[in-house]
């Protein structure tokens, strides 16, 4: 079936039937957008998008597990979210605290490793303290990974990678030409993760937001018009789908004989 053929909700059963089990990216990165726009079309407040955002989460945690990928990764506070109203900021730092204190049994029964990515020093010591205890009950959970952005930003991160490289290097301890790709893997804050294969927004904008920008920089890009509190199984199968129909090339081409490549500026 072609996605084209599949434009309904009640399809839903059968696109999950139509997603090739070979080809599950092992790890999905999402840009969860869309939450305020939901709730304000909705004549709602902006914190009960946020809500419902979390229940389609914990959805899509389930979805993604069931059809096999292995690492999801999501962008819940950006560095630059700290410029919302002060209510608003504080909203959310108050939800991924009462979420996480309700959810954390379930999800290291689920057998879930969670992490969170970003400079966590300004949050709450509450916040840190559930952090460190679900980071640590769960580490050693090998079903599937989630890692929560919260207070990232791509710049952020590779200009810290930068400075921790630029001391290894004044210490003696790494020569400048030690630098390589592989260095600054290690040196991220996902260091040890595979980059992502396909990374998703939802909302509809076009950009990345300063979302692992070093990361993504061979990920499939896939963006759906729907608000976040609107993304489900069906939405996020769609994705998937997609991304499977996708050539990836990293640059190359798939085959090249000696006759279809002609350097037109000799004659
Ligand atoms: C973007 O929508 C969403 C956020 C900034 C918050 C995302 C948080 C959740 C979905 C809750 C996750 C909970 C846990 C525990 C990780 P927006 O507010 O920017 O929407 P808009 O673009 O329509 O204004």
């Amino acid at each position: 079936m072609s996605l084209r053929n599949i434009s309904t909700k009640k399809d839903s059963i059968k696109i999950s039937d139509e997603i090739d089990k070979q080809r599950i990216p092992e790890h999905v990165a999402i840009i969860m957008d869309g939450n305020g726009r939901w709730a304000t079309k909705k004549g709602l407040p902006r914190s009960v998008g946020h809500h419902k955002g979390v229940s389609v989460l914990k959805e899509i945690i389930k979805v993604s597990k069931k059809i096999g990928c292995k690492v999801l990764t999501v962008y819940a506070f950006s560095t630059e979210n700290w410029t919302r109203p002060q209510k608003e900021v504080d909203f959310l730092i108050n939800l991924f605290e009462k979420v996480l204190k309700k959810e954390i049994d379930d999800i290291h029964q689920e057998s879930i490793k969670i992490k969170f990515i970003g400079e966590l020093s300004p949050f709450s010591k509450a916040l840190k303290s559930i952090i460190n205890i679900s980071e640590a009950l769960t580490k050693n959970n090998n079903n599937f990974t989630l890692n929560i952005c919260i207070n990232y930003g791509g710049r952020q991160e590779i200009v810290k990678v930068a400075k921790q490289i630029s001391q290894k290097t004044f210490s003696g301890e790494i020569k400048p030409s030690d630098v390589n790709e592989q260095l600054i893997n290690s040196e991220l804050l996902t260091q040890g993760l595979k980059d992502p294969e396909l990374v998703i927004r939802t909302g509809g904008e076009k950009r990345i937001s300063n979302f692992l920008l070093w990361q993504l920089a061979y990920s499939e890009i896939y963006i759906s018009e729907v608000f976040w509190p609107d993304f489900d199984e069906f939405e996020f199968c769609k994705a998937i789908i997609d991304y499977q129909s996708r050539n990836r090339r990293f640059g190359g081409i798939e085959s090249l004989t000696e006759e279809s490549f002609k350097d037109s500026s000799c004659s």
